[in-house]
C-alpha cells in the first residue's frame, strides 16, 4: 500500500492518515510533521524551514526530496506507507517517481480530500495539536477531554504558528498555485482519486478505505 494524500490546508490529510497508517500498519509519513520536528530539535533543517513556513510559503524542493529520499530508505517504508503534504509541486511529484522506481516500486492511488475553503477556514483557526506526538484537536469539532491536554498521551496543547489569519490565507493561495497542478498530474497517470472531504470523520475515513481498496 503505497498511497499520497493530497489537499489544501485544513483538509484532514493528517487526521485521516494518522488513524489509517496505525489501522494499515504502515508508516505516516508528513512532511509538514517532519519540519516541526526538526524545528523542535533546532537542527539546521528545522531552523531554515520554520523562514518559509512561517509565511505561509513552500519549503524549497531540494530540501523536501533531500528529506523525503532519506525517510523512504528507512526499512519501515519498503512494504508501504501514506505521504501526507508531499507531493506538493511538480518537481516532488516527478523525483518521488523516480525515488519509487529505483526501488521497483511506483504509487497505487493518490487521495485528493474536496473541502470548500469555508469549512478549511473554520477548521484551520480551531486547531490545536499536541506537542509531543501531534494529535491535532478542534476547538469546536474535536475538542479533548480536558481544555489544552492531549487525551492521546497529556501532552501540551498549541496552536501552529501558521494557523494565523493572514497565513492561512497565504497556504490557500500557494496551494491553488503550487500544489493544484497535481490534480491533473496524477489524473492523466490514472491514480487520482477524489474523495469528499467535508462530513464525519468516521465516513470520510470509510470512502478512503473503499477508494484504497481495503474497505471490508
Ligand atoms: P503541513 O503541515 O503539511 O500543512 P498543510 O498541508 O497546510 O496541511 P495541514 O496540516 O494544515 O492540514 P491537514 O490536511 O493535515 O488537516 P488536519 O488533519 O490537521 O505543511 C506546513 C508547512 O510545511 C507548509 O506550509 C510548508 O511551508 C512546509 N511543507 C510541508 N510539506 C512540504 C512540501 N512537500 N514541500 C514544501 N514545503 C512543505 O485537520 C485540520 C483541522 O480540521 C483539525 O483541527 C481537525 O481536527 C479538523 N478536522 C479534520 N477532519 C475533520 C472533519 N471531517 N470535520 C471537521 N473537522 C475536521
Ligand atoms: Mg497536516
Ligand atoms: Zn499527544
Amino acid at each position: 500500500m503505497r498511497l499520497a494524500f493530497l489537499g489544501p490546508p485544513g483538509a484532514g490529510k493528517g487526521t485521516q492518515a494518522r488513524d489509517l497508517s496505525r489501522e494499515w500498519g504502515v508508516p505516516h509519513l508528513a512532511t509538514g510533521d517532519m519540519l516541526r520536528e526538526a524545528l523542535a530539535a533546532r537542527t539546521a533543517l528545522g531552523l531554515e524551514a520554520k523562514r518559509f513556513m512561517d509565511q505561509g510559503a513552500l519549503v524549497p524542493d531540494e530540501v523536501i526530496i533531500g528529506l523525503m529520499r532519506e525517510r523512504l530508505a528507512k526499512p519501515d517504508a519498503a512494504k508501504g506507507f501514506i505521504v501526507d503534504g508531499f507531493p506538493r509541486t511538480i518537481a516532488q511529484a516527478e523525483a518521488l517517481a523516480r525515488l519509487l522506481k529505483d526501488a521497483g516500486q511506483a504509487l497505487d492511488a493518490v487521495i485528493f480530500f474536496d473541502v470548500s475553503e469555508e469549512e478549511l477556514l473554520r477548521r484551520l483557526t480551531g486547531r490545536r495539536v499536541c506537542r509531543q506526538c501531534q494529535t491535532t484537536y478542534h476547538l469546536v469539532s474535536a475538542p479533548p477531554q480536558k481544555p489544552g491536554v492531549c487525551d492521546r498521551c497529556g501532552g501540551e496543547l498549541y496552536q501552529r504558528e501558521d494557523d494565523r489569519a493572514e497565513t492561512v490565507r497565504r497556504r490557500l493561495e500557494v496551494f491553488a498555485r503550487q500544489t493544484a497542478p497535481l490534480l491533473d498530474y496524477y489524473r492523466q497517470r490514472n491514480l487520482l482519486t477524489t474523495v469528499a472531504g467535508e462530513g464525519p470523520i468516521d465516513s470520510i475515513r470509510q470512502a478512503i478505505r473503499r477508494a484504497a481498496g481495503t474497505a471490508r
